[in-house]
């Protein structure tokens, strides 16, 4: 479905991303693996290339636009089909402690990098065919998650990025769609609630579905926002978590 695509993800040498990566390699795509993490990143792409899929990493710091740029740049060799902004952290301070540093950190990787990479992605997907971008928000970006406040106002703000995104360059055939999951098992996930299973359980049970979600659950639906099955479908926020947002 993306047989020669050229599609940059990022945060990709980690969880959702990764799998978002393999997903759209297994497609025939050419993708780059963008990531802050040099050797994560490059296990990534040498273990795709072992499989005889397509792809290079890009180290890439995307809270520095000297980098997005950079990203972009290297990626493109004169296209760029696909832009997906995954990289994002998780700091769950409470506000009444958070300092200015930890919120700066959280804004500059959720939402200044989803401003950074689009902007220098939009200059290479304006005047081509079509293009699309798909931002990993949350369900906090819908309702607010208990206890990290400031993380969901960085999801907020995805959600209006991606609205905004797909309203301005609709006329240029660019896409632009988020995906909300609730908690999905990632590495991200270990870490913010801790690697117990009856942690884990418990936090399924939040989920109708009664299960946390997977990296795959994620990718197949980015992947779907990124192909043109998705075609009439721009500025929606596609919820993937097990109905967690329709109670
Ligand atoms: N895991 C969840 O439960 C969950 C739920 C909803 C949304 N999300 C969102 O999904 C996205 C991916 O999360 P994940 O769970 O796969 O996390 P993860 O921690 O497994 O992977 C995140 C990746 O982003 C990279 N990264 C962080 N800061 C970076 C920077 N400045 N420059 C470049 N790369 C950087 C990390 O090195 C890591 O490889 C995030 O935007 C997250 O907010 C996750």
């Amino acid at each position: 479905m993306f047989k020669d695509r050229v599609v940059v993800v990022t945060g990709a040498a980690s969880g959702i991303g990764k799998q978002t990566a393999t997903e759209f390699a297994r497609q025939a795509a050419q993708v780059v693996v963008a990531d802050i993490d040099e050797r994560r990143g490059a296990a990534v792409v040498a273990d795709m290339r072992n499989d005889g899929l397509d792809a290079v990493f890009v180290r890439t710091d995307l809270t520095s636009e000297a980098d997005c740029a950079h990203l972009i740049a290297t990626a493109t060799f004169g296209r760029l089909d696909v832009l997906v902004n995954n990289a994002g952290i998780e700091i769950s301070t409470p506000l009444h402690e958070m300092s200015e540093q930890e919120w700066d950190r959280l804004v500059d990787t959720n939402l200044k990098s989803m401003f950074l990479c689009s902007k220098h992605a939009l200059r290479h997907m304006v005047g081509a065919t079509n293009g699309a971008i798909v931002n990993v928000c949350s369900v906090s970006g819908l309702v607010a998650w208990p206890g990290i406040a400031a993380y969901n106002a960085t999801k907020g703000g995805v959600m209006m990025l991606t609205k905004s995104l797909a309203v301005d360059y609709a006329p240029y055939n660019i896409r632009a769609n988020c995906v909300c999951p609730s908690i999905i098992d990632t590495p991200m996930t270990d870490t913010s609630i801790g690697n117990d299973a009856s942690v884990k359980e418990a936090k399924a049970k939040l989920n109708p579905i009664g299960r946390l979600g997977t990296p795959e659950d994620v990718a197949n639906a980015i992947l779907f926002l990124a192909s043109e099955k998705s075609s009439f479908i721009t500025g929606a926020a596609l919820t993937v978590d097990g109905g967690y947002t329709a109670i």
